[in-house]
């Protein structure tokens, strides 16, 4: 995820945007950059770092014009630095680009284009679209941005400028959010509405496939291959600064909960094939011989990214069929684990930061295996330091308790898991095509399953006054409990207990009583008939139970107090819906006791000490 930003008017540019772009920093800030026309040439300043950084360099170079583009940038191809930092240009630097989003076949442009002679001065994919509007160009840039973007593939925002034109700024959607702030004299371009409120609260929303045409009296919207023009309504924004902050979300945590189908799509952007029939990692260096050669796999991480690492490991060992241990890193790092043969180690962090998860890493390294990182960072030093790199996509988190972090994790899992087994060919093709075709539905149940959110609004009240809870379920239901369990505590402060449903009898049972609250996940088929056995003994000492199942589940309710169902999908693949009521009743419940939802006492967003 990066934030662009863009200005046409008669106000010099380079104040607006780079104020534009510090409302814009919550979607990243490895770096940053802004180009300025004055109507003939376009200069440009950019760093690696965050908008500070950039705006004192800016400062010193005080770029004149009216015109202008700006970026800050969340890294997805190529680490932060000054020369992947946007804006981009093309050779003649008459054209400068902002681009947020994924280009998939960005790899085969380039090569294209090298063997035509261009140059590339950066490691992103967005470079190709400059330098293919600079070859294509045809004394308009509209129909040149046209032809650009039938050649591109995948997700972006873009920004357009050149010195051509420099009466016009474009810019494009395709499933990556942008609007157009409409001013007096002046329009502006934002990937969110927080970067022009300053200016005005009068916005388009621009849909995918619309291509908008900015002069500084005028916007035009028309589709993007056909050409025709688009009214789209144009909004009046009645939000104060702080809640356009959030997106109109009261928190960050409840915004990030939302995201969550956009944040699971750019996980899998890039990483399957047009056909939906393999995975594809173009930037990881695992070929089909040292995956082969793997003997075993470690997964170490702390707190929710452990909990993603759970069902990592009934994943890689289900589809792929090598053995996976798990460990806390903190434990991990002390507990001189043993590393025999070829073993690869997997360490999954959001920030990339955690300071046990890096000394894990390091100490694994020290025994010889090989590191493989899952990161939303990807100028982390987890990443930096890893032989193999996944990174989530799913732009900053802000709130402390993860949420999109962990889904995201668990794409990123199952696209291993899939692309080991491809590789190892431990699984037919047949299954691998409608596992990946589950996958992509994915995103959309999610939609599904925060549409039908308002149940968990009054369960979330009944528990407010609760002392403890527990968590129950088995196989990946009990990883998902673990999950539920933590979010519950971290934010409601309320004392929960997640338990393999199997356990309970050895000793947890003790602690049931009258009207005790069990909240019992029962998503897998094989294993529904050992959880109504497991929800019966609860019941039969008095609990009340919250039943998550499948929606063909008929049964469940027979057996609960209150259901909650989520739409079916593959059985591996339950946790990434299983997990959304989770979050919101621990959401929900803060809430209600009128808690600090996105700073929680005594926790950090990112723990860089041990
Ligand atoms: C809980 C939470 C923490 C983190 C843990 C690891 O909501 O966010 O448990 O998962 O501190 O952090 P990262 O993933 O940054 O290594």
């Amino acid at each position: 995820m990066c934030g662009i930003m863009g200005y046409i008017g008669n106000r010099e540019a380079q104040s607006i945007l780079i104020n534009g772009l510090k409302k814009l920093e919550y979607r990243g800030y490895d770096s940053a950059g802004i180009a300025v026309c004055d109507g003939e040439s376009i200069a440009v300043c950019k760093a690696k770092g965050r908008i500070d950084v950039l705006e004192e360099q800016a400062e010193k170079s005080s770029l004149q014009g009216e015109i202008g583009i700006g970026h800050t940038r969340w890294a997805t191809h190529g680490r932060p630095s000054d020369e992947n930092s946007h804006p981009h240009f093309d050779q003649s630097g008459k054209f400068a680009i902002v681009h947020n989003g994924i280009i998939e076949n960005y790899l085969d442009l380039k090569q294209e284009l090298e063997e035509r002679g261009v140059v590339f001065t950066s490691q992103t994919d967005t470079e190709v679209i400059v330098h293919l509007l600079a070859e294509l160009y045809d004394g308009d840039i509209v129909s040149t941005v046209q032809q650009v973007a039938g050649k591109i593939r995948g997700a972006y925002a873009l920004g357009v400028m050149t010195e051509h034109e420099p009466d016009k700024l474009i810019a494009v959607r395709l499933a990556s959010p942008l609007i157009i702030g409409v001013g007096t004299g002046e329009n502006f371009i934002g990937s969110d509405i927080p970067a022009v409120l300053e200016h005005t609260r009068d916005v388009y929303v621009l849909e995918d496939g619309d291509l908008a045409i900015l002069t500084k009296d005028s916007v035009t919207v028309m589709n993007l291959e056909t050409n025709q023009l688009i009214e789209r309504d144009l909004l009046r924004i009645e939000w104060d600064k702080e809640q356009a902050e959030k997106d109109g979300y009261e928190h960050y945590m409840l915004k990030e909960i939302y995201e969550q189908p956009r944040a699971l799509r750019n996980t899998m952007t890039g990483r399957i094939d047009e056909a939906g029939q393999q995975i594809v990692f173009p930037d990881l260096q695992l070929s089909t011989e040292t995956v082969k050669g793997i003997e075993k796999i470690y997964i170490v991480a702390c707190g929710t990214a452990y909990h993603a690492g759970m069902i990592g490991k009934h994943v890689i060992e289900s589809l792929a069929q090598i053995p996976v241990e798990i460990d806390v890193a903190s434990e991990f790092r002390y507990r001189r684990p043993l590393f025999k043969g070829k073993t690869l180690t997997i360490v999954v962090s959001q920030s990339g930061e955690t300071a046990d998860t890096l000394a894990a890493l390091r100490e694994a390294k020290r025994n010889g295996s090989s590191i493989l990182a899952i990161t939303n960072v990807v100028g982390s030093s987890i990443a930096r330091e890893a032989n193999h790199l996944i990174t989530t996509n799913a732009g900053p988190e802000i709130a402390v308790a993860s949420t999109k972090a962990y889904t995201s994790q668990l794409i990123a899992f199952y696209l291993l898991g899939l692309y080991l087994a491809q590789e190892k060919e431990t699984l037919p093709s047949e299954e691998r095509k409608s596992l990946i075709a589950a996958l992509q539905k994915l995103p959309e149940q999610v939609e599904t399953v925060l549409a039908h959110a308002e149940g968990i609004h009054t369960f979330a009240q009944s528990i407010k006054d609760e002392g403890h809870l527990f968590f129950i379920g088995r196989g990946l239901d009990y990883a998902v409990s673990q999950e539920g369990s933590l979010k519950l505590k971290e934010i409601s402060y309320i004392h929960s207990e997640a338990y393999a449903a199997g356990e309970l009898k050895h000793g947890t049972l003790a602690l049931i009583q009258e009207g005790t609250r069990v909240i019992a996940l029962s998503t897998q088929a094989e294993l529904h008939e050992k959880m109504v056995s497991n929800i019966t003994e609860v019941k039969a000492r008095g609990a009340n139970v919250l039943g998550i199942a499948l929606e063909d589940n008929v049964e469940l309710h027979r057996s609960v107090d209150d259901v909650c169902l989520i739409p079916s999908t593959d059985a591996l693949l339950t946790p990434i819906l299983s997990v959304i009521p989770l979050q919101l009743i621990a959401y929900y419940t803060s809430v209600a006791l009128g808690n600090d939802v996105d700073r929680p006492r005594n926790l950090a967003k990112s723990v860089t000490v041990e």
